[in-house]
């Protein structure tokens, strides 16, 4: 039984007509871990993160999450339990600014619902006082990744680079304790790379956080993971620490072949 794990995927299969996608993947994630997830494109990463939270329903396997099964649980619920996201196509609100971006991201933890929070008139009542509680966790997080100069631009106006850098702050206002990231740095120049990663790492450090990462960038997998699986065709290739899997012969046949 999985009970002692943080998060675990056992067996999980995933088939789109004739193509199998995911393929009786198994493993497991340690609390506080940054756990990266390799393979070529095509390989079912992106399908891995659709099945955990449910937009995808998978057709075989289970997902545990602190020792409960969340298998095919409605999305919102899914994120209700701790699971936040990114995704590979940035998801925000193109017309409206980074903050509020950023505080429909606490959503699932305001009491007196998301518009009631909005649009109240009178300073002094319940939800001015719960608006405040969750300005200052999205302050903080603007802060964090300093988005200052962003904060109140429309999402719509800001560099691509930037974009990316939201996201993941709209995903951290909901307070996750797990964190799926889907390609972070895809579409960034080497400067905003050497950013993520140092916020990433900050991010781990200021709220613990444990953090799933699906990531192209070998260097930067690398540097910053604790673990890495390797996966190709649905299937695992291997699992272990990073120099031993980005060194793996059947990993760089995958990454070549690929
Ligand atoms: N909604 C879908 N319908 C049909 N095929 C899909 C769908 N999503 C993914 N696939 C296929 O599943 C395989 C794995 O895709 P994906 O998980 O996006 O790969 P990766 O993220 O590793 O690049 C690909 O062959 C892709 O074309
Ligand atoms: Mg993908």
């Amino acid at each position: 039984m999985p009970e002692n794990d943080f998060f675990r995927v056992e067996g999980l299969t995933k088939r789109f007509g004739g193509l199998t996608a995911l393929d009786k993947l198994t493993f497991s994630v340690e609390k506080g871990m940054l756990f990266s997830i390799i393979g070529p494109n095509g390989a079912g990463k992106s399908t891995l993160f659709n099945c955990i939270n449910s937009l995808y329903r998978p057709d075989e396997g289970k997902v545990w999450f602190r020792g409960k099964e969340i298998t095919g649980l409605n999305p919102h619920r899914i994120a209700a339990a701790g699971i936040g996201r990114t995704f590979q196509n940035i998801e925000l609100f193109a017309n409206m600014t980074t903050m509020e971006n950023l505080m429909l991201g606490r959503h699932l933890h305001m009491k007196t619902g998301l518009f009631g929070a909005a649009m109240m008139f009178h300073r002094r009542s319940r939800a001015a006082r719960e608006e405040m509680v969750h300005r200052e966790r999205v302050e903080r997080i603007i802060d964090l990744l300093e988005l200052q100069a962003s904060r109140d631009k429309f999402v719509s106006q800001l560099p691509y680079g930037t974009r990316k850098v939201v996201e993941l702050g709209r995903a951290l206002a909901a307070e996750p304790e797990l964190l799926l990231l889907d390609e972070p740095a895809a579409g960034l120049n080497n400067e905003e790379k050497e950013d993520l990663i140092f916020w990433i790492q900050d991010i781990r450090r200021e709220f613990g956080i444990t953090i799933l990462m699906i990531e192209h960038n070998m260097q930067l997998v690398q540097d910053v993971s604790d673990r890495i699986l390797a996966i190709n065709f649905g299937k695992m290739i291997t699992e272990g620490e990073p120099d031993e899997v980005v060194n793996h012969p059947e990993v760089m046949k995958a990454y070549l072949g690929g």
